[in-house]
């Protein structure tokens, strides 16, 4: 396991430290600092660590700070070895995996069953993350040490915008990743998009007036806004995303866009900096709002992560919808909205009235996983997999399903979008054809019904996160069976 043996690191010459009056845990404050002196070359490959009982010695914290930091550094591909029997740092580190060939695989751990197939999503399903990978040791811990001995405040106060907790770890959180400057009194938790679509329309001007959406576009939140009284007007998107300027040509007077700058939903393209600032402009102008669902912004494998539309708003005219469906689980059914302050007093109001209500169960665990630094953590983890397995499923798809579907990589995102080859599309239309995977077992939505303006273009939506090559290949493989000849 361990590379070229290096001398080992002595706890004294090892430059790191605790701040005790330092928001992170100590233990997640050594993991930083080990991993960013990895990072910077500052340990090398093969370097051995010091003990965990040296190291606390040295620094001042109890051998369990050390221990839960190497064990995080380790559950994230920085370190090699036992706790006891040293810790290494390996020969290839994670982020240079990342631009050369797929990292090795690694021993199952408890929180990681690679053993339990069962527990992954069907492959291609679009929406799924994926199961095997999911922290569920910690989160079961955080969700039992959140409800042992419960603040009677937590089973009575429904406190209508969510866990405080939870919205100061969300105002954190976007803050950090989306450069979402806000204060926690705008976050008001919601029981996932849908949810967040059916609140926002009880409180904005949608009755009788038109709500520009995305063609293709998400489906759901269209009829939610439709159920709601919107006269829902679709508008074309091109390779630069939603275009306020056609729209105000084609379907004028609109009050409200529901758009996906960050990724198109479903095409992934990314919305230009000139479409947003017409966007912005509009909504200025027109008084409009402007609702951003960032549904899957996370996972970006190429370049920085872009800021938020609602970062570069001056005017308090952008909502901003987020989820947890994507890095926890869909079935969690927890999201926000972080409003702009003008508007999260009427939203919070309106939440005595309308819509779910987010159960409170989870959220002093998902405060917590938040807070200690596990969700940015698990996002860092699971954007290296995806890299991977997108890469994976483009080889996959040049080689079994050469003839009857094309696809691009993205720079982001959980899917590709599978173009119907000539040869298939003269054969079946994208219905038929994701209605027989249905019948294999392969979950991949037809990426026509997303068009309402026109025929919309043939293809299948494949997910790439939720299961591991070898299986999206047998997949493809009984893909390829039911689309027929090539
Ligand atoms: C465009 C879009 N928005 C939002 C979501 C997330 O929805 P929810 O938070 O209700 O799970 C999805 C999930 O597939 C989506 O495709």
């Amino acid at each position: 396991m361990a590379a070229r043996r290096r001398p080992d690191v002595d706890a004294a010459t090892l430059t790191v430290a605790v701040d005790r009056g330092g928001p992170d845990p100590a233990y997640m404050q050594l993991y930083g600092q080990v991993r960013d002196l990895i990072l910077a070359g500052r340990l090398a490959p093969g370097a051995r660590l010091p003990s965990s009982r040296a190291l606390a010695a040295e620094i001042g914290v109890s051998r369990t700070t050390i221990v839960a930091a190497y064990d995080h550094l380790q559950s994230e591909g920085y370190l090699d070895g036992r706790a006891g029997a040293g810790m290494y740092v390996p020969a290839a580190l994670p982020e240079s995996l990342l631009t050369r060939d797929p990292p090795p695989r690694r021993a199952p751990g408890p929180s990681a069953p690679a053993a339990a197939p069962s527990l992954s999503g069907r492959p291609f399903d679009p929406g799924a993350p994926d199961a095997a990978t999911f922290p569920a040791e910690p989160w079961a811990r955080l969700l039992a040490r959140g409800w042992r001995r419960p603040d009677p405040q937590l089973l009575h106060d429904r406190g209508h915008g969510g866990l405080p907790a939870l919205r100061q770890a969300i105002a954190a959180h976007v803050g950090a990743m989306r450069g979402i400057d806000c204060d926690p009194g705008q976050v008001v938790v919601t029981a996932g998009t849908r949810d967040a679509i059916e609140l926002l329309a009880a409180v904005l001007p949608t009755a009788g007036n038109r709500v520009w959406v995305e063609d293709p576009g998400y489906m759901t939140l269209r009829h939610a806004l439709a159920a709601a009284g919107a006269a829902v007007a679709p508008v074309a998107v091109d390779d630069e995303g939603f275009d306020a300027v056609a729209a105000a040509r084609a379907a004028p007077g609109a009050r409200i866009a529901v758009v996906t700058p960050s990724r198109q939903f479903p095409l992934g393209t990314t919305m230009s900096l000139g479409r947003r600032l017409a966007l912005l402009a509009w909504a200025r102008d027109a008084d409009g709002w402007i609702v951003e669902d960032d549904y899957d912004s996370e996972y970006r494998y190429a370049g920085r992560p872009l800021a938020a539309l609602m970062s570069l708003d001056d005017s308090g005219r952008v909502i901003y919808v987020g989820s947890f469906s994507k890095v926890m689980f869909r079935a969690l059914r927890l999201g926000y909205i972080i409003a702009p302050p003008a508007l999260a007093p009427r939203l919070l109001r309106a939440r005595l009235k309308f819509g779910a209500e987010a159960s409170i169960v989870a959220q002093p665990a998902l405060a917590a996983f938040i807070d200690g630094g596990r969700f940015a953590a698990h996002i860092r983890r699971m954007r290296r997999l995806y890299a991977d397995r997108q890469r994976a499923l483009l080889a996959i798809v040049g080689e079994e399903l050469d003839g009857l579907l094309e696809a691009a990589p993205q720079d982001g995102g959980m899917h590709l979008v599978a173009l119907s080859r000539p040869d298939l599309a003269r054969r079946i239309d994208d219905v038929e054809a994701s209605r027989r995977a249905a019948a294999a077992g392969i979950v991949a939505p037809p990426l026509s019904p997303h068009y309402t303006l026109g025929p919309g273009r043939q293809g299948l939506l494949l997910g790439f996160a939720c299961a591991d090559a070898p299986a999206m290949r047998q997949a493809a493989r009984r893909l390829a069976g039911v689309l027929g000849a090539r």
